[in-house]
C-alpha cells in the first residue's frame, strides 16, 4: 500500500523553541532590525555591509541552534507517510532533525550566490565579505529572498499542496505572500491541521483541525492523531 502524502507549510515558529526568534513576535522587528534595513534589495544597495553583518549573525545564531521535538517528530512522521516539508525557514533544523524531502520557499542561510547570476550558488558556513566574488567576477550575497523579490520555488511548491492528503500547517502567521497562498491549493476536502501558539486567521479553508498549542508539544499531539490514519 502506498503512503499517504503528508505535506508540511512551516514558519519561523517551529523554530522559535530552538532558540531562533520569528520578527513577528517581537514587534514587527527581527533581532532589533527593520526587516526594511536588512531584508529588502533597497537596503543591500544602501548598505551591504549591514545586510551581510545581519545575515553572518543570522549564520552563526542557526549554527549554535539544535532541532527541536517538532523538526523531530516531523522527520518521525516518513516512516507511515510521504511527507515533502515546504519551509518558509531559512534554517536547516528539519534537515538535522532528519526529515529528506524539504523544499526552502525563502533560500537557505547556509547558501550564497552571484548577486547577478541567481543559478552561481555555494556552500557557506562561516561569513561572506564584501570583496568575496562568484565565478562571474560578481559580489556574493546571502541566498535569500527577501521581501519584494519574486519567490521561485513557488511553482514547486504549489503543485505538492494540491496532490496533498493531508496538510499541516505549522508557526506561521500566514501574512507572507506568496507563501501563505499555498494554503489554498489544499484540496478542500482533505484534512488540514494547524499547529500555533496562536492559530492565525484562515477565512476560507474547510476542514481545519486547529491545534493550539507550541510546536514542540503540537507535533506530538499531531503525531498520535496521525497514528490510526496512517493505517486507514
Ligand atoms: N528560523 C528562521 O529561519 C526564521 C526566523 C525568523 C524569520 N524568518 C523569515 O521571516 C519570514 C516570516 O517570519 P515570521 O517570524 O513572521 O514567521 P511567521 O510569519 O511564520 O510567524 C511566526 C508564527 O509562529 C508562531 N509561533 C511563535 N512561537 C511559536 C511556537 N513556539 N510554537 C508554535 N508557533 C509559534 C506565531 O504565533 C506566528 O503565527 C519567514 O518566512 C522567514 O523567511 C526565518
Amino acid at each position: 500500500m502506498s503512503k499517504k502524502k503528508l505535506v508540511v507549510l512551516s514558519g519561523a515558529g517551529i523554530s522559535a523553541e530552538s532558540g531562533l526568534r520569528t520578527f513577528r513576535d517581537s514587534d514587527g522587528l527581527w533581532e532589533g532590525y527593520n526587516i526594511e534595513d536588512v531584508a529588502t534589495p533597497r537596503a543591500w544597495r544602501k548598505d551591504p555591509q549591514l545586510v551581510l553583518d545581519f545575515y553572518n549573525y543570522r549564520r552563526k545564531n542557526v549554527l549554535d541552534a539544535q532541532p527541536n521535538a517538532a523538526h523531530y517528530g516531523l522527520a518521525e512522521l516518513q516512516k507511515d507517510f510521504d511527507v515533502t516539508i515546504i519551509t518558509q525557514n531559512i534554517d536547516d533544523l528539519h534537515e538535522r532533525g532528519g526529515s529528506t524531502n524539504v523544499l526552502h520557499l525563502h533560500g537557505e542561510i547556509f547558501k550564497m550566490r552571484s548577486e547577478r547570476d541567481h543559478a552561481l550558488v555555494y556552500e557557506i558556513k562561516g561569513d561572506i565579505k564584501i570583496g568575496d566574488k562568484a565565478e562571474d567576477g560578481q559580489q556574493l550575497r546571502p541566498h535569500i529572498v527577501w521581501f519584494e523579490e519574486p519567490v521561485p520555488m513557488i511553482e514547486e511548491a504549489i503543485p505538492v499542496v494540491r496532490n496533498a492528503d493531508i496538510f499541516v500547517v505549522v508557526g506561521t502567521s500566514l501574512v507572507v505572500y506568496p507563501a501563505a497562498g499555498l494554503v489554498n491549493y489544499a484540496p478542500w476536502d482533505i484534512p488540514k491541521y494547524i499547529i500555533d501558539k496562536r492559530i492565525p486567521y484562515t477565512s476560507e479553508l474547510t476542514n481545519i483541525i486547529a491545534i493550539e498549542k507550541p510546536a514542540t508539544e503540537g507535533v506530538t499531539l499531531l503525531m498520535s492523531l496521525l497514528k490510526e490514519d496512517s493505517k486507514s
